[in-house]
């Protein structure tokens, strides 16, 4: 009988079987078993020396001596993009964009393939998910370029992997991972092992032609790229597209980047002709902000190395549902729940028997401590009904609340508050502004406040 090409490996303990099982035998873990194809046998060089090594010996290089020649990158014409990857698209590399559907993956990648092909760049665009009229009818609101963009709409891994190897472009969008699949292995598109295996191969492509690809991947309800986080060890670099379908804003963010840091972030916005870059995404919050309401206090948040002005809105109101609601949009919930304990449990504000609603405009997320007591001000001004800040400007702040209800260092002050100050933002309350803890800091803004108080 004919060898099957595929086995399963549990993807917990590396136990090998010829069958599938629910229960790994090995380690029995519950559905840790994942199809692969079966690596092709070596044959044994002769009988005998079982210890002998059969490879070549390598002479290693001390890192001085290698050689790394400085390879132009591949500018997709899109800013925030190329910032992001951290110069542009490296040949030879591998990207993951990874967002939810309809958050904008086809659309960016398909203007950054206008671009480049309008550069003289030679683009591919694979497409498995959309049909070619599809993707015709959305590069038409993209504009010119990007109705140039050379497209196969294809599923199957061996065809995908000869039309590369045929035309040799120097770069390649696979929209998307999930659906492409490799015949050697029986599970369906989308499974961990095909993704893996259309992953591997795709890299090999990459790596060996020069070729930089760009996979499209979906999020998972869990929040994982491709499903499992399958893939994030294997390419070089990881995107994802973050936001809400429903709002206009979406932040391009790195997650991993061998070439670049991951501390850049893009602000893109969805319009009629496609994704637009907001290059000052502050001016745009603070011209939004709402002013002389209880509730609101301005962010000074950091988006990777660069500032980034966002209201943060608080709502408390009286509830009685047991226990009470806290919604949190744009910053982790358990963040929240962390930052209402120190409030309640540091100022004597109370909010128990009340629900708390957090959000910050503009559809933004952002997750660093420096967040703290921006929401802890607008959760004080929304549960004691007092406006903060002196009416004309909107009160900013920044800074980190420790347990103790203590305020912390958060990164780069200097630049956050540069920014503040460019936006004509001269009340902001730091831990660098000789506040000690949050007790002070809320006094501090109540204080200021042109005390348009209504009894809570
Ligand atoms: P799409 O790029 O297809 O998302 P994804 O590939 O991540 O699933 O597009 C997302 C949404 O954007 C879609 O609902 C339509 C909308 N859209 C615009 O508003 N303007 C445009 O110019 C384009 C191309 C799309
Ligand atoms: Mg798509």
């Amino acid at each position: 009988m004919a060898r099957a090409t595929t086995h399963y490996v549990c993807s917990g303990c590396g136990h090998e079987s010829a069958k599938w099982h629910g229960r790994c035998p090995g380690c029995e873990e519950w559905s840790t078993l994942v199809e692969e194809a079966r690596p092709t046998p070596v044959p044994a060089a002769g009988g005998g020396a079982r210890i002998a090594a059969r490879g070549k010996a390598l002479t290693p290089v001390p890192l001085a001596q290698v050689e790394a020649p400085r390879v132009a990158r591949l500018r997709t014409g899109i800013g925030e993009l190329d910032r992001v990857l951290g110069g542009g698209l490296v040949p030879g590399s591998l990207v993951l964009l990874g967002g939810s559907p309809g958050i904008g993956k086809s659309t960016i990648v398909t203007s950054a393939l206008g671009n480049l092909a309008a550069s003289g760049r030679k683009a591919l665009y694979v497409s498995g998910e959309e049909s070619a009229a599809q993707v015709r009818l959305r590069a038409e609101r993209l504009g010119e370029a990007a109705l140039q963009v050379p497209i196969v709409a294809e599923t199957d891994l061996e065809a995908v992997v000869a039309t590369i190897e045929a035309e040799r472009p120097d770069v390649c969008v696979v929209d998307s991972v999930q659906v492409l699949h490799a015949a050697a292995l029986t599970g369906g598109p989308g499974s961990v092992g095909q993704v893996r295996e259309v992953a591997g191969r795709l890299m090999r492509v990459a790596k060996e032609r020069g070729v930089a690809i760009v996979l499209v991947g979906h999020v998972t309800k869990e929040g994982a790229l491709a499903g499992p986080r399958v893939l994030e060890h294997l390419v070089d670099c990881v995107l994802s597209f973050e936001g809400e379908r429903e709002r206009t804003y979406r932040t391009l963010r790195a997650l991993k980047n061998r070439f670049g840091s991951t501390n850049e972030a893009g602000v893109f916005e969805m319009r009629d002709e496609g994704l637009v870059e907001v290059e000052d995404a502050s001016a745009r919050f603070v011209a939004e902000a709402t002013r002389g309401a209880a509730g609101s206090v301005i962010l000074c948040a950091m988006e990777g190395s660069r500032p980034l002005l966002v209201e943060v809105q608080a709502l408390v109101a009286s509830t009685e549902l047991v226990p009470p609601r806290r919604m949190a949009n744009g910053i982790d919930r358990n963040r929240l729940a962390l930052v209402l304990a120190v409030l309640t449990r540091h100022t004597g504000i109370s909010i128990a028997g009340a629900d708390v609603f957090v959000s910050l405009a503009g559809g933004v997320r952002i997750d660093e401590p420096g967040a703290d007591l921006a929401v802890a001000l607008a959760v004080a001004s929304a549960a004691t009904g007092t406006a903060l800040g002196n009416g004309r400007q909107p009160l900013a702040a920044f800074g980190e609340l420790s347990l103790t209800g203590e305020l912390r260092h958060a990164a780069h002050p200097d630049r956050r508050l540069a920014e503040a100050a460019k936006f004509g933002l001269t009340q902001v309350l730091h831990p660098g502004a000789v506040l000690p803890d949050l007790r002070t800091a809320l006094a501090s803004a109540l204080d200021r406040s042109v005390g348009q108080s209504r009894a809570a």
